[in-house]
């Protein structure tokens, strides 16, 4: 028998008011990128990585990465405030560019490229027939996270997956300025922020998994992977996070033993 009084127990214990007021649901994590993370990643016959992560958490995952971003794109669209203005506390956002952020702002500025540098420094640049200044890529994934954690989100920047490092026939992987760019973003942010070097995972499984294996998760070009290679590059994500410090590790499914690569 079920007494009323039961019931409302067991409903009260399943939505606990928050002291704002507003019902605690499950938390949700939202990612922030580009191409390598979108849903339908870079075209035909590639996905992004993003799209594999929910099969390994046991919380929500939305993917408002989009192709063609970068971390300076992403701030003028709006695309970290939308995020912000849904969030609630306790939340995750996983931010993750830089296959976007890198060229020169001359002769022709497309946009996506930050200003040179590591810190407060900006450009002036022409974008549209417009003057516009342009912030260093920590600058902007800074801002982003201060925006994000302010709401009481949990943030992770993420280092950007390897190109192809089979693509010569012989492994080659160094990381690029925007690995050390986001480990140090990750600091600024403060004690809500943590770094996951996703590209020295997913590089460390594609020199186990050797050319043959990896050539073929590059169908179009050497930056975007099909829908096999995409879910190894999900996995050595949650790798990432159950060997390092951030909460979103506490619902990864898989135990770390389980997820192929050894801690980094
Ligand atoms: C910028 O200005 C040029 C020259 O006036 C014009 O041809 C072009 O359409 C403008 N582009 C945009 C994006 O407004
Ligand atoms: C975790 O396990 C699920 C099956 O429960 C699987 O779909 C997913 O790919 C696994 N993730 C990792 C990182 O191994």
């Amino acid at each position: 028998m079920c007494s009323l009084s039961t019931l409302v127990l067991a409903l009260v214990s399943t939505v606990v008011a928050a002291p704002n007021g507003l019902s605690k649901r499950a938390p949700t994590v939202y990612l922030a990128g580009d191409s390598t993370m979108a849903e339908n990643g870079g075209g035909s016959g590639t996905q992004g990585w993003g799209h594999y992560l929910q099969y390994s958490l046991s919380i929500p995952v939305m993917n408002k990465a989009v192709a063609g971003r970068s971390a300076r794109s992403y701030t003028v669209e709006g695309r970290f405030q939308a995020i912000a203005d849904l969030l609630v506390a306790g939340d995750f956002v996983v931010i993750e560019f830089g296959h976007n952020d890198g060229g020169s702002l001359t002769p022709t500025d497309n946009g996506r490229t930050d200003c040179p540098g590591t810190g407060s420094e900006t450009c002036t640049s022409t974008y549209d027939n417009e003057t516009v200044t342009v912030l260093t890529y920590p600058a902007y994934i800074i801002n982003a996270g201060k925006l994000l954690t302010a709401k009481g989100a949990n943030v992770i920047v993420s280092s950007p997956t390897p190109n192809n490092p089979w693509e010569t026939g012989t492994f080659s992987y160094a990381p690029n300025r925007f690995t050390t760019y986001s480990s140090a973003s990750a600091t600024a942010i403060g004690s809500a922020a943590t770094f996951v070097d996703h590209g020295q995972y997913v590089a460390n499984i594609f020199q186990t998994l050797g050319a043959t294996v990896v050539d073929a998760y590059f169908p179009k070009d050497h930056t975007h992977t099909s829908p096999t290679g995409a879910d190894t590059v999900a996995k050595a994500f949650a790798k990432g996070l159950k060997c390092g410090g951030s909460a979103l590790s506490s619902y990864v499914k898989n135990s770390t033993s389980s997820i192929q690569g050894s801690c980094i």
